[in-house]
């Protein structure tokens, strides 16, 4: 399966997986690579150079294929600038393939200084936005692609709420660099759909939390595969800061609280970044922020990844040929 997405980044398949705090490890992202895809590592989880340059270097130990580094840019949260620049320093000089930024777009921090420098490195820039007004500022500034990401997504799905059906397409007409649809990608005919809708690829983040790869507890993968694609949730309009979780206690507490108008202070202690090791290496699944997608309603198994990606090729191509011969 031939795309511009593969075509630019030398890969078998075109899968992407998306950055995932305290998941998107080395050897997730080496084995996505591996099978084919473009594996992630989240940079978030490293706070020093060394340990960043060891995570780089360890999942080159494990693949000798190309990977994407999830940077995301988001000042206003209270990440401190050296962080930032460290990350960016250090993703030039180890040369990566690419880098997947989400927040604030990297040609506007800091006057663009690591945006030329991380070009300069020869390293591809994607920008994951949820509009076409900043797809177009990102095809602008010289991004090499951008991840289309609806409001079906994990993570933070821009407050404007549009579906990745319609935002693809929209993209599509407005764009001249690749698209890539993320937001409700999980299979052979997720892949299918993203291609007659215009993009080069899809990237996929809750899929790959049911994968062997993915160190999580059992209890995580089985809660994936009961849970349905009206069981998450928006939260955090009230905070500027939208985002989607697995309904669960804490998004029931937030809602709650957003409802009243209760203010930050209220709602952090619920979605704490420091109760992700009780939600993944333990499988409480009610405590905490889980950032899945709708997509979860299409994880109905756990697979490796090179079975997942088999699987998702075969089906999307079996797909397609199927719809042709039916005219
Ligand atoms: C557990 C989890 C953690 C995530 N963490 C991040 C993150 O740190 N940075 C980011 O830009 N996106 C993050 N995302 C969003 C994904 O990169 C991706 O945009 C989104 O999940 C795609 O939708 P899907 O999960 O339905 O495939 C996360 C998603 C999940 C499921």
């Amino acid at each position: 399966m031939k795309t511009r997405l593969t075509e630019m980044m030398g890969i078998k398949y075109p899968i992407v997986c998306g950055g995932m705090m305290r998941l998107a490890y080395p050897p997730l992202c080496a084995a996505i690579s591996n099978a084919g895809g473009l594996g992630n590592l989240t940079a978030a989880m490293y706070e020093d150079r060394e340990s960043f340059r060891d995570a780089i270097r360890e999942t080159r130990h494990l693949t000798d294929r190309p990977f994407i580094v999830n940077v995301t840019l988001l000042p206003s949260i209270g990440v401190p600038d050296e962080r930032y620049q460290m990350y960016f320093d250090t993703l030039a000089e180890e040369k990566v393939a690419a880098v997947e930024i989400s927040g604030t777009p990297l040609n506007r921090y800091k006057d663009g200084v690591y945006f030329k420098k991380l070009k300069d490195a020869g390293v591809k820039l994607i920008h994951k936005v949820g509009s076409v007004r900043h797809g177009k500022s990102a095809e602008k500034a010289g991004y090499d692609a951008v991840f289309a990401a609806g409001v079906e997504e994990g993570g933070h799905p821009l407050n404007e709420n549009v579906a990745t059906t319609v935002l693809t397409p929209r993209m599509v007409e407005e764009l001249t660099i690749p698209v890539i649809t993320t937001g409700g990608m999980a299979n052979g005919r997720s892949l299918a759909a993203a291609l007659c809708l215009g993009a080069e690829g899809i990237m996929m983040a809750s899929r790959f939390i049911n994968t062997f790869e993915c160190k999580v507890h059992e209890k995580v993968y089985e809660e994936l595969i009961r849970r349905q694609e009206n069981e998450t949730v928006l939260y955090g309009n009230s905070i500027g800061l939208q985002g989607r979780g697995l309904l669960n206690d804490s998004m029931r507490e937030v809602l709650k609280i957003e409802a009243r108008g209760g203010g930050l202070e209220e709602i952090i202690p619920h979605i704490a970044g420091s109760l992700g090791d009780d939600i993944w290496q333990k499988g409480d699944m009610d405590t905490g922020l889980i950032a899945v997608g709708q997509s979860i309603g299409l994880i109905h198994d756990v697979l490796t990844c090179k079975e997942l990606l088999d699987g998702i090729v075969h089906d999307a191509e079996a797909i397609l040929r199927n719809s042709l011969s039916r005219f």
